[in-house]
């Protein structure tokens, strides 16, 4: 097993009735803005709630962070805190507006070009304001790490950064709050998860046991749910699941001590920020074709997830890593994620440009080896098309 360093603060009230007892982690004489994303938490109640439990404070809302938060919307919300005098945050929502509200947190006293956060991946922040979240859909598990992805329309740039300064103080998760959600939504969120654990998971063995046997746990749990989630409209317990494993698949838990992938993830941003497809649909996409053209460097793991994962026992050894990939691809596809890329009419004359994003965000040597390099991406590319 590597070294680790395994740090996560956020407290988790998790469960039904949990929005009440925000007015027990919120200072009494916090001067609070809640931050939200476009209507949904408004029209479904959820807002009126966090109002309710916040009481007499002094409060403030910032509506409109966008699904792919940008950095100019973000820095109106900046403006805003600055303004106000403003001292905690409350993100209501998705991971967009948990991902804005942590940017947000660590720009408010940010000196210099706020952009240069992104820049620097989080590394040069030194202070952040204190928030708490209110998760309203189970899929980046942003209601419990420390990092976030912040867009910058004007020139296509989606970039991650994190710091332990902006882990959630908490997060309240109560999955009643994912009934409003759109099948497609749910879908999102199952894949998301589904694929931060395998960025995780499928790298190379270090005997890391309860890594890979929690890992395996969340795939299985994912597996099993998605339908039903999709399915059973409205079951607590369906959406209990749901929650806790998109929570559990990125805290830290299952990525410490073990090699880590995110290729998927570089690739599939670009894909956000030059087409708009959703996060989780872009992963649907590379995921598949990445195994396929990583299978070599990736063959031990690719042979235990295939067995332990799928139960995958029969034929030689290719053939059970061709049954995984089809496997996971079709897993995909029956959740309604498409995972081509002529699914979304582009073409071989589209990876040009993908390719050059890649160059220009120095995204050239990825993956858990560092062995994915603008040519092993563009085979990627060219291997989901
Ligand atoms: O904007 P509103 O009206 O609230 O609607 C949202 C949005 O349109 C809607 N929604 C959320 N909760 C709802 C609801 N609709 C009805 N009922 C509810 N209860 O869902 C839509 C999508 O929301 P969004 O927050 O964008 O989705 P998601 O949670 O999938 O977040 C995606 C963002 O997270 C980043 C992605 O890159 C993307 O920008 N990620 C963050 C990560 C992290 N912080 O660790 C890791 C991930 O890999 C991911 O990159
Ligand atoms: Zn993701």
């Amino acid at each position: 097993m590597l070294n680790f360093d395994f740090y996560n603060p956020t407290r988790i009230l998790f469960g039904t009735n949990t929005i009440k007892k925000i007015n027990d982690l919120v200072p009494v004489d916090a001067r609070v803005l809640v931050l939200l994303g476009g209507e949904s938490a408004r029209k479904n109640g959820t807002l009126a709630e966090v109002r309710e439990a916040l009481g007499t404070r002094e409060v403030h809302e910032f509506d409109g962070i966008e699904p792919n938060p940008s950095f100019e919307t973000l820095m109106k919300a900046v403006e805003l805190i600055r303004a106000k005098k403003l001292d905690f945050l409350l993100a209501v929502g998705g991971g967009s507006v948990i991902d804005g509200t942590k940017f947000v947190a660590a720009a408010v006293g940010y000196e210099g070009d706020a952009w240069e956060i992104l820049e620097t991946r989080g590394s040069k922040i030194t202070h952040a304001l204190p928030f708490g979240s209110v998760l309203t859909l189970p899929a980046t598990g942003s209601e419990m790490n420390n990092g976030g992805v912040v867009t910058l329309k004007a020139t296509q740039t989606k970039l991650p950064f994190s710091s332990n300064l902006v882990f959630p103080k908490f997060s309240i998760l109560d999955p009643n709050k994912t009934f409003t959600l759109p099948a497609r939504q749910l879908a999102n969120g199952v894949v998301d998860a589904y694929i931060h654990v395998m960025e995780q998971y499928l790298t190379y063995p270090v005997d890391g046991r309860v890594q890979d046997r929690f890992a395996e746990g969340l795939l299985q749990t994912l597996i099993e749910i998605g339908p039903l989630v999709l399915d059973e409209s409205a079951d607590y317990n369906t959406r209990a699941n749901l929650m806790w494993s998109a929570s559990m698949a990125l805290n830290g838990l299952i990525g410490s001590g073990v090699p880590q992938d995110w290729s998927t993830h570089m690739i599939g941003h670009e894909l956000t920020a030059l087409h708009n497809i959703d996060h989780a649909r872009t992963l649907a996409i590379v995921l598949p074709a990445n195994m396929q053209i990583r299978r070599a460097e990736k063959r031990d793991k690719l042979l235990q997830y295939a067995e332990r994962v799928w139960h995958i026992v029969e034929g030689d050894e290719e053939q059970r890593i061709d049954a995984a990939i089809e496997r996971t691809r079709v897993f995909f596809e029956s959740l309604g994620l498409p995972t081509r890329l002529c699914d979304y009419q582009l073409g071989a004359k589209d990876i040009d440009e993908i390719i050059h994003q890649l160059e220009v965000h120095k995204l050239t040597k990825l993956g858990e080896r560092r062995d994915v390099t603008i040519a092993v991406s563009r085979q990627i590319l060219e291997a989901s098309l």
